[in-house]
């Protein structure tokens, strides 16, 4: 019995490069985007994975998002949630000069709709499935050296909305999930990492450290990050 991922955002980038990765591995797939009508990457790759791969609509700032996929998925046991969406507005400013809406914006996005999404998305996870937040180094206290401020802090403060989430799901697993540097609209083109190579990595640590409980903070490589 193929083993099912539900993958929230996945219309480009980390999450399309996910949704390649688990088709070819044999999973299927629930990939969401925000407009499935033009999610024309995702769709695409229907075509080569006939029955595996199920496109939905959902975008993570809508509070009705995760009722309405509940709904649909019901009775559909999933093994791996993994809340890759994410946004990188107002990257060169410093917090002063951000205006007060877009500051919102990038923590509704980043830092409060990853758990609020997973929690009520809880019923339809098997028992065993491990929930993974996209997070990433930025966001590290320990690391941390300045700049891209406004993300920087919404990717922290997911961090410990992450560990209240956890703390509430003892019997969950947890994952805080480090991509690496990755050439993607949002990572760049001076990125080192190219999205096969990320989302690979990805997939084995979730296979390797998704099983038990507790909280895990963690990049593509499978190495522990400072928090
Ligand atoms: N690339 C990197 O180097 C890097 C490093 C560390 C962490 N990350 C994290 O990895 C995740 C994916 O990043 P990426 O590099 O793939 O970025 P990307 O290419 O800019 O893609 C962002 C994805 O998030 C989706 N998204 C944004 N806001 C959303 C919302 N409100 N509801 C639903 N989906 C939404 C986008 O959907 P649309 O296509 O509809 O806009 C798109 O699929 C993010 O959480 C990011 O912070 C990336």
């Amino acid at each position: 019995m193929p083993k099912t991922i539900l993958l929230i955002g996945a219309n480009r980038g980390l999450g399309l490069g996910l949704t390649n990765e688990y088709l070819t591995r044999g999973w299927n797939v629930i990939a969401t985007a925000r407009n499935p009508a033009h999610a024309e990457a995702l769709t695409a790759l229907k075509s080569n994975h006939a029955g595996q791969l199920r496109i939905e609509p959902f975008d993570v700032t809508d509070p009705k998002a995760a009722g309405t996929l509940t709904k649909s998925l019901s009775g559909i046991p999933i093994d791996v949630l993994f809340v890759v969406a994410g946004q990188s507005k107002a990257t060169d400013s410093p917090i002063h000069d951000v205006a007060p809406e877009i500051a919102a914006q990038e923590f509704l996005t980043n830092s409060v709709a990853p758990p609020t999404v997973a929690e009520a998305l809880l019923p339809v996870l098997a028992p065993h499935a491990p929930i993974v937040f996209m997070t990433s180094l930025l966001g590290s206290l320990a690391n941390s050296r300045g700049g891209m401020e406004l993300y920087r802090a919404s990717k922290a403060a997911l961090n410990m909305l992450a560990i209240g989430f956890a703390a509430r799901h003892p019997d969950r697993r947890v994952l805080l999930m480090h991509p690496g540097w990755v050439k993607t609209d949002m990572g760049g083109e001076n990125a080192p990492l190219d999205v096969p190579t990320s989302v690979r990595g990805m997939a084995d640590v979730i296979e390797t450290q998704g099983a038990g409980t507790g909280i895990t903070y963690v990049d593509y490589a499978g190495n522990p990050i400072a928090w």
